[in-house]
């Protein structure tokens, strides 16, 4: 999908906020655009990034921006719309909810996003761990979005299989890292957005060296591959064709996701109730 690079860099406060972002945030950031166009689109016709002009900002203009917003960049979807409107009343959720229930009534800012992704890994023939991570791999930027690949692997650990929640931890990291052998090359799109010259966080670092040499590399990798291609505008993708899948290999607790007691429970009822104050 094409990014009006202007209308990206308005929503976060203009050029100078982006600058103060680090490289992470604003990956996030864009990943976040993304999904808001991808969810808004009517059909529109967003220039082309590569036409536009414009000095990339520096690293040290960042941090000024950020009393410049009314959110910060880390709070999840469900809790802040981008928007700017008002929040909605949400339809309550069945007593025993299931992964089913969350991706119709509270993944609204993220599961078309992530459909489109899943729907990719299937197109390009990947295993069905593989799919099912492509359909998990953003959906906790519900609630939160800072480090989101660690926060969406402990979401979904005790249901899943342990290489589908590596994927899910590390592919936040890799996004940064090309990797020819399977095509994936970094962004020009970060270029654009992001400025040529910015570094990862050393912990991004240090994870994708780790991650490098996992042998599992590749489960995490396939994500980046079939993520930063998903974002079509137009299409539209039912969950329908991944049930099968999701039977397979999530393990849903009979009590229903935030009443099974498990280490995580309370984050899916953080999702499940978000209008409790405490
Ligand atoms: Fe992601
Ligand atoms: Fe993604």
């Amino acid at each position: 999908m094409e990014i009006d690079r202007k209308t990206f860099l308005d929503s976060l406060g203009g050029p100078e906020a982006v600058s103060r972002m680090d490289s992470e945030a604003r990956a996030d950031a864009l990943e976040s655009h993304m999904m808001s166009q991808l969810n808004q689109s009517k059909g529109g016709n967003p220039s082309d990034p590569q036409k536009e002009t414009g000095k990339y900002p520096s690293v040290a203009e960042v941090e000024e921006q950020i009393e410049t917003r009314k959110y910060r960049e880390g709070v999840g979807f469900l809790y802040v719309p981008r928007t700017g409107e008002n929040v909605r009343r949400l339809p309550p959720m069945p007593a025993s909810p299931t992964l089913l229930d969350f991706f119709k009534f509270r993944f609204m800012d993220t599961s078309n996003h992530v459909l489109q992704s899943a729907n990719l890994a299937t197109k390009n023939g990947m295993t069905e761990e593989i799919i099912l991570v492509c359909l998990l791999h953003d959906v906790v930027q519900e609630i939160i979005r800072t480090d989101h690949g660690w926060w969406g692997a402990q979401l979904f650990e005790p249901y899943i299989p342990e290489r589908v929640a590596f994927a899910i931890r590390y592919h936040q990291a890799l996004r940064y890292y090309p990797d020819p052998s399977v095509g994936y090359e970094y962004p020009d799109m970060y270029r654009q957005l992001f400025g040529a010259d910015y570094v990862p966080p050393p912990y991004i670092q240090a994870t994708y060296q780790m991650v490098r040499k996992h042998p599992w590399y590749m489960d995490a990798r396939h994500v980046t591959v079939n993520d930063l291609y998903a974002f079509d505008p137009e299409a539209v993708v039912s969950i329908e064709p991944f049930i099968d899948i999701i039977g397979r290999h999530f393990r849903q607790p009979k009590e229903g996701l935030g009443n099974d007691g498990s280490p995580v429970a309370h984050m899916w009822r953080t999702i499940a109730r978000p209008d409790q104050p405490l």
